[in-house]
């Protein structure tokens, strides 16, 4: 039986002010552990906005965050860091490494903040995940001694640093170039078929195509779901309207 491992219930997400927004306008959404999730629309669609509520990163104004069970919408600011950097891991278009740390010292940060292991311990799981990422040459580079793609897998072990149940990532090969955007999707994939759920944003349809799913956002909204993986080949080959 499937285990839902994240799950959103009426999320809205408003900006209230002179000129009041509506981000994101009740999204519905149940994402099963090791699946993944391509979430495509237009620019400007609220596709960032939900997927930083889907992370914790945001609160909603209404509706429910579900993760892993738990509701998140009561919890105290300190609560939802603590699921949030346990349980989530994060992916951007632009890598965000620190400058002056090493690939290791980067990946090392969020297992720091967490405070589980033993720094012998860090530093092997750290080594043993940028290896995994094929960055085992890497490890005392510093972000500007990388490729784009190096610095995109570096940013990817620093996510799965606490061994997160979700992994979000915002247009993460938005900025690459396309052996490193193959490189980045087939480990994403990876990711889900070991057995961890992953949320996608993304404006590639061929790689949204490798997705379990795929949701279309249109002005806040779900315009349109996709089940099953092929299925945008199946409406590449089918006859546009012109
Ligand atoms: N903090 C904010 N205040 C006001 N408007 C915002 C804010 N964040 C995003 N927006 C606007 O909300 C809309 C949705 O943004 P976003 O979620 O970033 O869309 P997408 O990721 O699909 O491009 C856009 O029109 C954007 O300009
Ligand atoms: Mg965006």
């Amino acid at each position: 039986m499937s285990e839902i491992a994240l799950e959103a219930v009426g999320l809205v997400r408003r900006i209230e002010g002179a000129i009041s927004h509506t981000l994101v306008n009740g999204i519905d959404l149940a994402v099963d552990k090791g699946e993944f999730v391509a979430i495509t629309g237009p620019s400007g669609s609220g596709k960032s906005s939900l997927l930083y509520l889907l992370g914790l990163l945001d609160a909603p104004s209404e509706g429910e965050v579900i993760i892993c069970g738990q509701p998140t919408s009561k919890l105290s600011e300190n609560e939802r860091a603590k699921v949030r950097l346990t349980r989530c891991g994060f992916v951007f278009q632009f890598h965000f490494l620190l400058p002056e740390f090493t690939s290791l010292d980067n990946v090392l940060l969020p297992m720091r903040a967490a405070g589980r292991l033993s720094e012998r311990e860090m530093r092997e799981r750290g080594l043993e995940l940028l290896a995994s990422l094929g960055l085992k040459d890497h490890a005392n580079k510093r972000p500007n001694q990388l490729s784009g793609g190096q610095r995109q897998r570096v940013a990817i072990a620093r996510a799965l640093s606490n061994r997160p149940e979700i992994i979000v990532a915002d247009e993460p090969t938005g900025a690459l170039d396309t052996t490193s955007t193959e490189q980045v999707f087939a480990i994403l994939r990876e990711i889900a078929d070991q057995g961890r759920t992953v949320v996608v944003v993304t404006h590639d349809p061929a790689l949204a195509a490798r997705a379990d799913r795929r949701m279309h956002i249109v002005d806040g909204k779900v315009h349109q779901t996709l089940a099953g993986r092929g299925q945008a080949e199946l409406e590449a080959a089918a006859p546009t309207e012109t």
